[in-house]
């Protein structure tokens, strides 16, 4: 069996783009491999969060998981912060790492754009990345596209360490990107990626959002004039990104959309993607309400901390022996 880790930041409006590009991967990988989810807090704290608000997040996103299908008795899912190796590990790395490769991240290079001086955090986070998924000996990481940069560098980092320290101190691991909704792009302005916290709301559909709120969205999603739908992601981004939001609920093809809708207006494609995307959000929303207010959420936390903590705790004891750490 493979190991799968991959984690989600609790920072609240978890959207269509992170559910099509990442968490779907999840559910998916659960039957045939050693799968562990974790909500990565650690990481939202590269920017300021209301203590209260995280908390709340926290749970959101481990409700969440479960709501989507990840199954606590397949798979472990827990909080970064609950295991203390990703931060230990994370420093280890630190020291194995050049300003001049996390200088390269478009990630930190977009956030800190303007700045004189950005939060060391942000700087650095690339590396906890790395931690999280070598702490778990990973073989497969499913993630979004826009993560295929911090997934070479933690490849990266892997190999130098073996070449350097020690031979198989790490398992070198592998990314697994969808070719559908890898990159869901805002629906406001599709030249720039789906964001949690983009100011606009119609810009995004959340995981929760309620009906009118989709349709709402998606008939005001930018197209362009020439009223043609095709893919053409050059010159119809707008179009184009509807259209595989479209196959990636449907599982159907582009091609085959594109002949369907041939000869109709925007609106009326329009419509029938707001059923399509309803329909597959109503059973996440009802099932997470039923979830977030149970016990179960909690004792799923504390077993899956638990279970994860043993694997942590076995790599870092081989880490700290192949650095010459301790006595
Ligand atoms: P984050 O919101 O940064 O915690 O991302 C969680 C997961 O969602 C990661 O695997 C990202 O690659 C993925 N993701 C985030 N935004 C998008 C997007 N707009 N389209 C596709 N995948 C995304
Ligand atoms: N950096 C990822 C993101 O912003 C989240 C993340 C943190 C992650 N640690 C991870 C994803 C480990 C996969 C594996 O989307």
């Amino acid at each position: 069996m493979k190991r799968v880790f991959s984690g989600v930041q609790p920072t609240g409006n978890i959207h269509i783009g992170n559910y099509l590009g990442a968490l779907r991967q999840f559910v998916e990988l659960q039957d045939e491999n050693e799968c562990i989810y974790c909500i990565v807090d650690l990481h939202s704290i590269t920017v300021p969060q209301d203590p209260k608000e995280l908390r709340k997040h926290i749970l959101d996103v481990a409700a969440l998981y479960m709501a989507i299908g990840i199954d606590p008795k397949k798979s472990t899912i827990f909080v970064q912060s609950d295991v203390s190796g990703h931060a230990e590990l994370s420093w280890i790395l630190t020291c194995n790492s050049y300003t001049g490769e996390l200088s390269r991240m478009t990630q930190f290079k977009d956030k800190s754009k303007g700045r004189e001086s950005a939060p060391a955090g942000l700087f650095t986070y690339p590396i906890l990345m790395a931690a999280d998924i070598l702490l778990y000996d990973t073989d497969i990481v499913p993630v979004g596209n826009d993560q295929k940069q911090h997934i070479e560098l933690c490849r990266d980092i892997a190999i130098r360490v073996n070449n350097t320290v020690k031979k198989n101190t790490f398992v070198v691991p592998d990314g697994r990107f969808l070719k559908s909704g890898a990159r869901i792009m805002a629906l406001d302005d599709p030249t720039s990626k789906m964001s949690k916290s983009a100011e606009n709301e119609h810009s995004r559909i959340s995981l929760l959002d309620a009906d009118n709120k989709i349709k709402k969205s998606i008939m005001r999603a930018t197209t362009d004039s020439d009223g043609e739908i095709r893919f053409d992601i050059e010159n119809k981004p707008g179009v184009s990104n509807l259209l595989s939001i479209y196959s990636a609920f449907s599982g159907r093809g582009i091609d085959d959309i594109v002949a369907q809708f041939d000869g109709c207006g925007y609106g009326d494609f329009k419509k029938e993607l707001v059923a399509i995307t309803q329909e597959a959000l109503a059973p996440i929303r009802k099932n997470f309400d039923e979830i977030r207010e149970s016990e179960e959420l909690i004792k799923v936390l504390k077993d899956g901390a638990e279970k994860a903590n043993t694997i942590a705790e076995k790599t870092m004891k081989r880490v700290k022996n192949n650095f010459g750490l301790g006595y």
